[in-house]
């Protein structure tokens, strides 16, 4: 399916992909094929992201307080993410799609940390879309990562004090050279952002949908842009988006 026919289409969309646990439930299956079905999921919208001319797509994998639910659990969505990076890298680099890593690397275990660091290397030029894997990632760790390295900084005289703004804890975060998400979207009905990108969400267009992630795919992918590119987004100043700008 070719692009959709929008005025206005989001340079970076992020996605809390959401409801895998609550899609398998209601079939009276594990949760784990809950998560197996999200996987394909991802497939098909990392290629309506790069379809419709999106720049940066943001998803939300593994938080840094997914850590908490049972070993099981955990070791499925690692074994997850593990075969797709090694099932779906090399089609991925063919795509000529670029992929990225936030979250914290710090005492990753095994062979996590090696595949994400190949993940990376290997799309490093690539110049189709950007997939931004959020993979043990806590937007308030990432903060405090960042004030830290600020700290050092400050501590050795490259930085005063009364010169911070924003745009040193910016280029400290993760995401320092990623554009702000103009659109995060959330499935599953849930309407908080747990923790992901809080810094850089500022102004972003939040949009909850009711559908769980395994049932995500390329047309609510687009109904989601569609939504997007209706909403007038302000930034504090006067409307700014020129389809519903109001002349006069
Ligand atoms: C999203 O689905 C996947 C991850 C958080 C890794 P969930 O596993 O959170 O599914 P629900 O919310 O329990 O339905
Ligand atoms: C957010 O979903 C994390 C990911 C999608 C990876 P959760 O299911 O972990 O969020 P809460 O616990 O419902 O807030
Ligand atoms: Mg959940």
């Amino acid at each position: 399916m070719a692009k959709p026919d929008l005025a206005i289409i989001p340079r970076h969309v992020a996605i809390i992909m959401d409801g895998n646990g609550r899609w398998a439930n209601k079939r009276g299956l594990p949760r784990t094929l809950g998560h197996s079905k999200g996987v394909e999921a991802v497939r098909e919208t990392v290629r309506a992201a790069g379809d419709a001319g999106v720049e940066y797509l943001t998803l939300f994998a593994f938080s840094s307080e997914n850590w908490s639910r049972p070993e099981t659990e955990v070791n499925d969505l690692l074994g997850l993410l593990r075969r797709f990076i090694r099932r779906d890298l090399a089609e991925l680099h063919r795509e000529n799609v670029r992929i990225r890593v936030i979250g914290d690397r710090e005492g990753l275990k095994g062979d996590i940390l090696p595949l994400l660091l190949e993940a990376e290397e290997t799309t490093r030029d690539n110049t189709a879309l950007t997939l931004v894997i959020a993979f043990n990632y806590g937007s308030r760790d990432e903060i405090v990562r960042a004030v830290k390295k600020l700290a050092v900084d400050v501590q050795a005289g490259f930085v005063q004090p009364d010169e911070i703004n924003a745009g040193m804890i910016s280029s400290r975060l993760d995401t320092a050279d990623i554009p702000d998400p103009d659109l995060i979207i959330r499935t599953s009905g849930e309407e908080r952002l747990s923790n992901f990108l809080l810094w850089q969400a500022a102004y972003s267009e939040l949009l909850f949908i009711p559908d769980y992630w395994p049932d995500f795919d390329r047309n609510l992918f687009f109904d989601a842009l569609k939504v997007f590119a209706s909403r007038d987004r302000r930034f504090g100043g006067l409307t700014n988006n020129p389809t519903t700008a109001v002349v006069g």
